[in-house]
């Protein structure tokens, strides 16, 4: 292997996301063709395209294959053939469980306005114009993995289903720091939501990111917010926040809210990264923050910008290629400058095109 080359993981998986890797897989190839980089890409089955195939949503082999990856990009996972499976055998667990056992705590996902877009969003443009937004949500603890969990029959022929909202002050302050550490090459603004009004661990989480800040982060300006106060506030007025920290339910959650703040679901990218390994480096995973989409997956009308921006984070996070994220990044814009849009970000006046147009027509703006 050559010194230089990386191994970039595409796993498609299921619905739009073959489609959105697809476009993706282009510009990977344009950067090795054109800027003589040596991204080696493999693509394998994961999800419901893997349980078709193979029975389960994720082999071993394709777990291994993540593990010694430099940058896994997954497209996405689920499907309503797979409602019935029994939970821990749905297309789902495989990307919780590369996040779990990759140690992925923590989960970037910028939520910016492109100026080009105020008009497709549902909020008025004063509201949205110039949006730039942080969420850093924690990715391997909460009620997503706390145990005890699981639906169990009680008497009278009634069931019981338990999930369990768990944190440690490490699991927190190892998230808060991400946090502030974002927030110092940003605006020095993070705001920590919780619901400390009803849960003893929001309570806590509240305590620990505060004892944090006092200790280390004297400079960034810390607010709590309960998050239902924090889900109106990103609608009332988003552009009071600078990095919004949350554990891993509020976090899902609110990042769908900023999300259409911007437009469209379809535009948003996700970094997921864990701790230093012994060699250096950083794990990773980069994923839209949109679903399968069934409804419009293989009709090639969604849109690929989400996967496309999620690739331009892997150069900057996992590659230490800087310059060719924010090339890539101004190619996706220029893009939208053209008046190129897919269906979801479609205005007046605009040109209507399909998912491989776009890809197209951000690979030609990369030229
Ligand atoms: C996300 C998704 C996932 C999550 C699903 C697909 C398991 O909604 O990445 O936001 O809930 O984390
Ligand atoms: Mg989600």
């Amino acid at each position: 292997m050559a010194e230089n080359q990386k191994k970039i993981l595409l796993l498609p998986g299921d619905g739009i996301g073959p489609e959105v890797v697809r476009e993706t897989k282009k510009v990977i190839e344009w950067f090795n063709k054109k800027k003589s980089l040596d991204f080696k890409i493999d693509q394998d089955l994961i999800g419901g395209a893997a349980i078709d195939k193979h029975g389960t949503p994720i082999t071993d082999e394709v777990f291994y294959k993540a593990l010694e990856s430099d940058a896994v990009i997954v497209g996405a996972c689920g499907g309503p053939q797979y409602d019935k499976l029994e939970f821990s055998k749905k297309p789902e667990r495989a990307l919780l469980k590369l996040r779990k056992e990759l140690k992925l705590f923590a989960n970037l996902r910028p939520a910016i306005c492109f100026k080009q877009l105020v008009d497709s969003s549902t909020l008025k443009p004063e509201i949205v114009s110039g949006l730039d937004i942080l969420i850093v949500r924690e990715l391997t603890g909460g009620i997503y993995f706390g145990e005890p969990r699981g639906v169990k029959p009680i008497e009278n022929g009634e069931r019981r289903g338990v999930n369990t909202h768990v944190y440690t002050t490490k699991e927190i302050k190892r998230i808060a720091k991400v946090a502030f550490e974002l927030a110092a090459k940003r605006n020095n603004k993070v705001t920590s939501c919780e619901k400390s009004n009803v849960m003893e661990a929001g309570v806590l989480w509240r305590e620990e990111v505060q004892s944090l800040k006092d200790k280390e982060y004297k400079k960034i300006e810390l607010n709590h917010m309960l998050a239902d106060n924090c889900a109106m506030q990103l609608l009332r007025n988003p552009k009071q926040f600078d990095v919004i920290l949350a554990d891993n339910l509020f976090g899902d959650m609110l990042s769908d809210e900023a999300a259409m703040l911007t437009g469209s679901l379809g535009l948003l990218p996700s970094a997921s990264l864990g701790d230093k390994d012994k060699n250096g480096r950083t794990r990773s995973l980069y994923e839209p923050v949109h679903g399968s989409a069934p409804d419009i997956a293989g009709k090639n009308i969604s849109n690929p910008i989400a996967t496309i921006l999620s690739f331009s984070m892997a150069l900057k996070y996992s590659l230490g290629l800087l310059k060719e994220s924010a090339m890539l990044d101004k190619a996706v814009e220029k893009t939208l400058e053209e008046g190129l849009r897919t269906p979801d970000i479609m205005s007046k006046g605009k040109k209507k095109v399909s998912t491989s147009d776009m890809g197209d027509a951000i690979i030609s703006n990369l030229n």
